[in-house]
């Protein structure tokens, strides 16, 4: 067996809400300080040489959570997608969002469009925002592809197989992810990329993800080749 390369990380960062908590703030706060945290691991990322950084910034569920926080996320995002991604772009960085666009409002769906537009030529990292996501969802919306492909006689059932399954996904260009890490001590992938992680090695770290630095990703990476290396003498 040889060692697998670690070209994609896809994180789950989560536990905002509990650092907010500690420190007396609101959990708006929590996510701005999230958000800020992300750009700078996906600068780390990128120094580090990963080719494909995908993170769940807001899942189908967190719908579900107060008007308030909704609204104080939807609103960090329409800041976020305005301004703050500069510093990758001029570093060749690809952006893509994954998810169900129709939930969000039409003024952020422009934004995200025109960033992707934007970066679309790029050859440095690709980050790869998840927002709006829910892997069942995402699964569910393929089947349904593939019934109207079959209904239109376009395919049969012998052209289905994993591979064209992969390539109606969001993520239809983008490798698996090598690696998941998941910040805030739970242990859960909570409807995140169920597909493409079937064969991901899993990190979990008790960090609250606005504590999380580049050095704690160095580590990790470095945890993951030696695991990697052990495998590959067995
Ligand atoms: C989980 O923490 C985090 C989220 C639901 C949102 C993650 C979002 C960001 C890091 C900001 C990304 C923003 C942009 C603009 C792309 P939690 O609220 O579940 O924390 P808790 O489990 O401690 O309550």
């Amino acid at each position: 067996m040889t060692e697998k390369a670690l070209k994609h990380i896809a994180i789950i960062m989560d536990g905002n809400g509990r650092w907010a908590k500690s420190k007396h703030l609101s959990r708006n706060a929590g996510h701005k300080k999230g958000a800020q945290v992300l750009l700078e691991i996906a600068k780390a990322a990128q120094q580090i040489g990963i080719e494909y950084l995908t993170v769940y910034a807001f899942s189908t569920e967190n719908w579900k959570r107060s008007d308030e926080e909704v609204s104080g996320l939807m609103d960090l995002l329409r800041e976020y997608l305005s301004k703050n991604f500069d510093e990758l772009k001029e570093n060749d960085a690809k952006i893509l969002f994954i998810g169900e666009r129709y939930m969000l409002d039409s003024d952020i769906v422009a934004k995200m469009e025109e960033l992707e537009q934007q970066t679309r030529n790029n050859q440095g990292m690709t980050l790869q925002i998840a927002l709006s996501y829910g892997s069942r969802q995402e699964i569910v919306a393929a089947a349904k592809k593939i019934a109207v492909l079959a209904s239109k006689k376009d395919i049969t059932a012998d052209d289905i197989n994993e591979k064209m399954f992969s390539k109606l996904l969001y993520t239809a260009n983008i490798p698996d992810p090598d690696l998941v890490i998941r910040t805030s001590g739970e242990l859960r992938i909570s409807n995140y990329l169920l597909w493409q992680i079937a064969y991901s090695e899993l990190f979990f770290t008790k960090t609250l993800w606005p504590d999380f630095t580049k050095e704690e990703l160095i580590n990790i990476v470095e945890n993951f080749t030696k695991r990697e290396r052990r495998y590959g003498k067995a």
